[in-house]
């Protein structure tokens, strides 16, 4: 069951059950009517190697792709894009205590990066909330789905090496600060 959740997931798509006492379990699973190019699907070209950081990622692509055209109501829209900014925030935040305890050099310029990002999803947001049409909805999931990618395979994965070997002092500092 893990397995599948864990693939499924990874096929932007859900699985889960439903238990009727007597009756037996039913087990589900869902997948996008999507075209390819509505979803990402993870794959290891976005991995960072730093599990907390992958995790986080793979989240925020499993959000964006629930942005999906297919019919969505704007009341959907509006509560993924939350989770979506939210999800962002914890996110980076996260990213860049780890960036500090493996002393990532780019650390000042990477925090830049994030903070320019977070203005820009938030202006295509608000744009969104103001005029709930296709087309914003489209260019906001486009500017997602394209800043992630590049930001992922052009940026995050320069941690790596500056993270390898630190497992423990990554996940105490995470820990710490989180609680
Ligand atoms: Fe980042």
């Amino acid at each position: 069951m893990a397995v599948t959740k864990l693939l499924m997931e990874h096929m932007s798509g859900r699985v889960g059950f439903e238990s009727v006492k007597g009756n037996g379990t039913t087990f589900w699973l869902e997948f996008p009517l999507s075209d390819n190019s509505d979803i990402v699907v993870w794959s290891d070209e976005l991995s960072v190697g730093v599990d907390v950081i992958d995790r986080d990622h793979q989240e925020i692509i499993r959000l964006i792709n629930e942005l999906s055209p297919n019919n969505k109501d704007n009341e959907t829209i509006d509560r993924v894009m939350k989770k979506v900014v939210d999800y962002t925030k914890y996110h980076f935040n996260r990213e860049e205590i780890i960036m500090e305890v493996v002393d990532y050099p780019d650390l000042i310029n990477h925090k830049l990066t994030h903070k320019k990002f977070i203005q820009e999803m938030d202006e295509l947001n608000h744009k969104l909330k103001d005029s709930k049409t296709g087309k914003n909805r489209r260019v906001l999931r486009t500017f997602l789905y394209e800043w992630y990618y590049s930001h992922i395979t052009e940026v995050d994965q320069d941690i790596s090496q500056y993270a390898k070997g630190k497992d423990i002092i990554i996940n105490e500092a995470i820990h710490g600060k989180s609680l």
